[in-house]
């Protein structure tokens, strides 16, 4: 038991990075610091988030975001987390995040990198103490050096991404991320402040027992998406819908299945963004063995449009499922 219980003395993420970074002879080092710059930002959100009943910041602030959506403390606190991170660390020439509108210069106008990011995502779930969680998304800046990021750093196309990944503030908090090897995953022990190596090799199972959709809006969903769901439940698999993109997906990544945000009548391209949600997520799937499309599209070869907001339907998941769903939307 005292072997169990003991501190991992695995790889911490520092040094995970560090060597990583030393098999790649060209790498100079910023996108390591970036990706040091996001777990800090996490570690700092996830004891916001573990306290938030206590610190009065649950409940909505008043206002809506962009997205017209009523945003809640805990958006803006961790907006304002994320974008200090990656302002102090010095990689990072812009931010596009899900609270705010335009393009966020932090003045690192010699930083390599953008980064597009949810960085809270299931807010419905805070107050009710259910998991959430930051997705980000991580560009080379093509704009001109010295200068400030413009809109097309954003719009490169779901395949440009360098690194994409999330934190799932959970029964354990998890850093998951991919820079184009495969998707690696860490926990985080709060005792030490420290992420450590917990999951090597991250490979999504080709067929899962369970689908993942809200089924309030079973009426509105097209003739194609309601044929599938059918079918998942003559085949009886499990419906698990947590509310939470990143739960929902990460518990998908180890059982296997299939997330659903369907086109609605309300929603006629979905409610997830392509920039900090789908793009991100879709390229982890990839690099874990799974599938993204947005019906019949695969997400990564949908080309965004100007709208840094644009939103699209996503299917992700297991590879089986979400083609035998493709093959149906087409
Ligand atoms: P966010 O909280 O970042 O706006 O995203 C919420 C998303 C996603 O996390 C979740 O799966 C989905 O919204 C739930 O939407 P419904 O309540 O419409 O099912
Ligand atoms: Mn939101
Ligand atoms: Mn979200
Ligand atoms: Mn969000």
């Amino acid at each position: 038991t005292e072997e169990r219980l003991a501190t991992p003395v695995g790889t911490t993420l520092e040094r995970y990075i560090m060597r990583k970074q030393a098999e790649f002879p060209y790498a100079t080092g910023e996108l390591s610091q970036l990706l040091r710059d996001i777990a800090l930002a996490g570690k700092i959100v996830n004891r916001e988030v573990n306290r938030a009943g206590l610190s009065r910041i649950t409940g909505a602030m008043g206002g809506d975001n962009v997205q017209g959506e009523a945003q809640q403390k805990l958006d803006v606190e961790a907006n304002i987390r994320f974008i200090r991170a990656l302002t102090n660390g010095g990689e990072c020439c812009a931010i596009l995040s899900e609270e705010d509108e335009g393009i966020i210069q932090t003045g690192n106008q010699h930083g390599k990198y953008v980064v597009a990011i949810d960085p809270l995502d299931g807010s419905s779930n805070i107050d009710v103490n259910i998991s959430i969680g930051t997705i980000f998304s991580i560009y080379r800046r093509v704009s001109r050096p010295g200068g400030p990021a413009r809109a097309e750093d954003f719009l490169q196309g779901g395949r440009a991404q360098v690194a994409a990944g999330y934190i799932l503030y959970g029964s354990s908090t998890m850093l998951v991320y991919t820079t184009g090897h495969g998707v690696t995953g860490f926990t985080y022990e709060n005792s030490l402040g420290e992420f450590f190596l917990s999951h090597p090799d991250i490979r999504i199972p080709e067929r899962g027992p369970v689908f993942s959709v809200n089924e309030g809006n079973w009426f509105d969903y097209p003739e194609f998406v309601r044929s599938f769901l059918t079918t998942c439940k003559e085949r009886r698999l499990t419906g698990r819908y947590v509310g939470s993109l990143v739960a929902d997906y990460h518990r998908n990544l180890f059982t296997g299945g299939i997330y659903l945000y369907p086109p609605t009548a309300a929603k006629p391209v979905g409610k997830l963004r392509l920039l900090y949600e789908c793009y991100p997520l879709a390229l982890l799937i990839e690099q874990a063995g799974g599938v993204a499309v947005t019906g019949a599209d695969v997400v990564l070869d949908v080309p965004p449009t100007a709208d840094l907001h644009q939103r699209a339907p996503l299917f992700i998941g297991s590879a089986e499922l979400v083609r035998e769903l493709q093959a149906a939307a087409l």
